[in-house]
């Protein structure tokens, strides 16, 4: 027995002598870090992507079972080489960036340039940013991409773009990311002209099937697909008269032979009577247990649409014996574009309050890049993709450590002696900015009062006859004599019965209802006293002034800071804080004469009125 051990000890060491060297790990160090005392450790029993690091005399030794453990594990140390020995891996198995891409090169909710895929010039010409993207999402852990917008067109899926997409995919592969694509569920139609899309049809499975083996032919590490399917329009099984389950089954057998998962999309509301909030649930919780292994459930944080505050999404509880996985916006359609400071791993941590991270599959994030020279167009935004990447690897990290992070790595002049209280007001504007934006759009559990379509200014008054109401910020406001706020509760559309207890009762109780949701599940009276001791009214108004305030503070703050700070950044962010600073008196002014039309009360001490 003894003897059996030995030998297979020796046959292991064997294995990790005669292992190559990480090259693409090796590749990183040589530039970031040359000459550095750093050996890399084969190490098979460790888990897929994890890496510890420890010290042995004057060198530090990478561990790992793989290459692209190995690639984290430079990246990590290169970020801090003071914790050691530590081991860490991945929380979430797949952790990906979603690229809401269109093939034309306009990038819908992008603020930050054209896509950074140039279709046109793939497959022969490759740009250089490729490697940059690549590199700036292993730093963080990123292990997937998925190319194209969910509105996607059929034409990702034609021989002409797979060759291209290929090319992309033998960039990114060194550096550990799977390339993904977003698919049309009338491809079949469009592309080769067969009369239906139907899932349970046989000529719809073969041409899946043979698409499937095209991709793996020339991807042979291809991670999936993405879909939205029945959904704002797009075409899906529901069309035929089959079910979520169908469509999405129909696909991942396709893909199964080859390793490929399926990531299907519960973002779905259709025009029915039903407040939209429940209607997701509605939806796919009678499909729990339906679907097949290899398919994932993708579900937006919350039950309406990545804004500035949501309660989680009941759907996240109540479908155990299906894989789930979250998709949180990091590009900010809803936190002031390009131009606002809106931090947003407070969000996310938020988030991870309720769901537990070990009971998702997965993770993904739409992506925040563009083809701007610094990629997400606001400098400060890029604080928000390696926010996503950290918290994707680790979602127990605080927001202060992910900011601190990356303020030192992005924002200060190297070597600048910033003192003490400069930085902690430079890291209070990160921390802070999630819930100034709250304060100054949409306070106290308001939701999408935003204008129409571009969702950048307040827009409550919104009215377009013959658009579909809960398209209109009416429908989630719910102003009128009365009072203020959607009722969600049993006397209301009851979206609370979703929610399972205590929290239920909680939510539904308007005395014990966080406050941060009270008007998104409350219809709450002018005149109620919150826990603050004003009234609805007067702590609205204070919540609005509040955000003004605090955004009129950054501007400041940052000008204090600019000794510190980069040069090329601080004059760029120094305008767009004073935007945010403007538009955050656009809302307050905007929202608050609106709903006085409505309250007809005035304006308590120390809030200036609207001019
Ligand atoms: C939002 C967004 C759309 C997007 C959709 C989605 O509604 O405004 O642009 O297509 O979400 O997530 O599918």
């Amino acid at each position: 027995m003894n003897r059996l051990i030995i030998m297979a000890a020796a046959l292991l060491s064997l294995v990790s002598c005669s292992r190559p060297e990480p090259s693409t790990a090796r590749r990183e160090l040589d530039r970031l870090w040359k000459g550095s005392p750093v050996e890399f450790r084969h190490t098979p029993e460790m888990k897929a992507e994890a890496f510890g690091i420890e010290r042995e005399g004057h060198k530090f030794v990478i561990s790992s079972a793989d290459d692209t453990g190995a690639l984290y594990g430079v990246y990590s140390l290169l970020r801090d080489s003071m914790q050691i020995p530590r081991e860490e891996s991945p929380a979430f198995p797949l952790r990906l960036l979603n690229h809401w891409d269109n093939l034309d090169g306009t990038v819908e909710r992008g603020y930050a340039g054209h896509s950074l895929w140039d279709w046109d010039a793939l497959p022969d010409s490759v740009s250089p940013r490729y490697l940059d993207y690549a590199r700036e999402n292993a730093r963080i852990g990123i292990n997937g991409t998925v190319l194209n917008n969910v509105n996607a067109s059929p034409q990702i899926l034609s021989h002409d773009y797979l060759v291209k997409v290929a090319r992309l995919a033998d960039v990114f592969r060194p550096y550990g990311i799977k390339v993904y694509l977003s698919v049309n569920f009338a491809s079949p139609m469009v592309l080769d002209s067969l009369p239906t899309a139907d899932p349970l049809a046989a000529e719809v499975t073969d041409w899946w099937k043979n698409k499937a083996d095209e991709i793996y032919s020339l991807i042979p590490d291809f991670g999936g697909f993405l879909v939205k399917a029945n959904s704002e329009g797009q075409p899906g099984p529901m069309d035929f008269g089959r079910s979520h389950a169908d469509g999405a089954n129909m696909l991942a057998r396709a893909l199964k032979p080859h390793g490929g998962i399926v990531m299907w999309r519960a973002f779905v509301y259709s025009p029915i009577d039903a407040d939209r909030a429940k209607q997701a649930y509605m939806e796919f919780q009678p499909l729990d247990g339906k679907f097949d292994p290899n398919v994932i459930i993708q579900i937006k944080n919350g039950p309406i649409d990545f804004q500035p505050r949501e309660p989680y999404s009941p759907l996240f509880g109540a479908m155990p014996q299906t894989d789930r996985m979250v998709e949180f916006q990091v590009t900010q359609e809803y936190l002031g574009h390009a131009n606002h400071l809106a931090f947003l791993a407070p969000m996310w941590t938020e988030f991870f309050e309720y769901v537990k991270p070990s009971s998702l599959t997965a993770i993904a994030g739409v992506a925040n890049i563009g083809d701007s020279d610094n990629m997400t167009g606001n400098p400060l935004a890029g604080a928000n993709w390696h926010a996503f990447g950290r918290l994707a690897w680790d979602p127990q990290l605080s927001p202060a450590r992910i900011a601190r992070e990356w303020i030192d790595a992005n924002l200060l002049i190297p070597g600048s002696n910033i003192p003490d209280s400069i930085y902690s007001g430079l890291l209070d504007m990160f921390l802070t900015s999630r819930e100034a934006v709250v304060d100054y759009m949409m306070p106290l559990g308001l939701h999408h009062i935003f204008a129409f379509g571009h969702h950048y200014g307040p827009e409550p008054w919104c009215d377009i006859p013959g658009a579909r109401p809960d398209w209109l910020p009416k429908y989630y406001h719910c102003a009128d004599r009365q009072g203020l706020g959607f009722n969600r509760t049993t006397s209301g559309s009851n979206a609370v019965e979703q929610y399972p207890e205590p929290l239920r009762s909680q939510l539904n109780d308007i005395d014990t209802c966080p406050e941060e949701f009270l008007l998104w599940f409350h219809h709450v009276p002018w005149t109620h006293r919150l826990k603050s001791g004003h009234t609805l009214w007067d702590e609205l108004c204070y919540r609005y002034e509040r955000g003004v305030s605090t955004a009129e503070d950054y501007c400041r703050r940052w000008e204090e800071a600019r000794p510190y700070i980069r040069p090329e950044l601080h004059a760029d962010v120094a305008e767009r804080l004073r935007t945010q600073a403007a538009d955050a008196r656009w809302w307050k002014d905007a929202c608050l004469q609106y709903f006085r039309e409505y309250s007809r009360l005035p304006y308590p001490t120390g809030v200036t009125a609207p001019v």
